[in-house]
């Protein structure tokens, strides 16, 4: 490994790297069963009572594939939460000092457009079941925040459409990074977040 052992570089706390992997994790399971789920509530061809075509699904699957996805994805906004007031409060350790400053910069914009983004997306999310009062979570309903507006819940899904997207975005420049850092830079940035005796 062609790391140059002649630089210190602190690592991330153990509750920060956990933080940051379970929220990866959940963010990766999050983003195809979005999709999906979607997919089949609104677009997969079905049957309705009648025998007669329809567009969309609605079955146990379905509605299990949506409580699901509104379990994980306030998970998400919490851990996010606990995450950025533990960084608020705790800071990060210093950046890799061989890193050129314009990079650092680069990446401490991405870092933060993504927890604003994980902030954002689901409190979107949670705001368009209200208005479409979909508020049914295995059973269980969610408090509203909003009166029911179906026309709004529509645009406001089209709002939490883009900002998942925007989140595949940052995330993949944020990989690729850290994909640059560890086999072509080689420095010790990946490091910070997966500790040495690790990787
Ligand atoms: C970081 C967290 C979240 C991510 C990354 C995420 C991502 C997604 C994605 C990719 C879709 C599919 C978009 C489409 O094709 O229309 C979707 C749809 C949906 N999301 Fe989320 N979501 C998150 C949190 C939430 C939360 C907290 C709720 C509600 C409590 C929620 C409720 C929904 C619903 C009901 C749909 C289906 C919309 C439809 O049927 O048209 N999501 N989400
Ligand atoms: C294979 C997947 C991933 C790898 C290898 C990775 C790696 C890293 C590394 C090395 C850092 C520290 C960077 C530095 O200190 O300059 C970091 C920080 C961070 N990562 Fe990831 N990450 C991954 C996935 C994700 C995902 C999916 C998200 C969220 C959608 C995410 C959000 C963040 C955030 C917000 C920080 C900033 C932490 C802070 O300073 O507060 N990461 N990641």
């Amino acid at each position: 490994m062609a790391q140059d052992p002649k630089y210190d570089l602190p690592t991330y706390t153990p509750v920060a790297r956990g933080l940051h992997w379970w929220i990866a994790l959940l963010v990766f399971i999050q983003l195809p069963l979005g999709f999906y789920m979607a997919y089949r509530g609104n677009e997969m061809p079905g049957v309705n009572e009648k025998g007669e075509p329809v567009k969309g699904v609605w079955d146990a699957l379905t509605d299990t594939l949506y409580s699901s996805h509104k379990v994980i994805g306030l998970t998400i906004l919490l851990f996010v939460i606990l995450r950025l007031l533990y960084r608020l409060t705790r800071g990060a350790p210093r950046s890799d000092p061989t890193v050129p400053p314009a990079l650092t910069g680069i990446s401490h914009f991405v870092h933060w457009a993504l927890y604003a983004l994980l902030i954002a997306v689901p409190v979107i999310g949670y705001k368009a079941i209200s208005y479409g009062n979909y508020l049914d979570v295995f059973g269980v309903h969610l408090p509203a925040i909003s009166e029911k507006n179906e026309n709004l819940a529509k645009e406001v899904f089209e709002w939490h459409e883009t900002g998942a997207i925007l989140i595949i975005v940052f995330a993949s420049i944020h990989i690729a990074a850290a994909v640059y850092h560890r086999f072509i830079r080689r420095d010790r940035v990946v490091e910070r977040m997966i500790p040495k005796r690790v990787v």
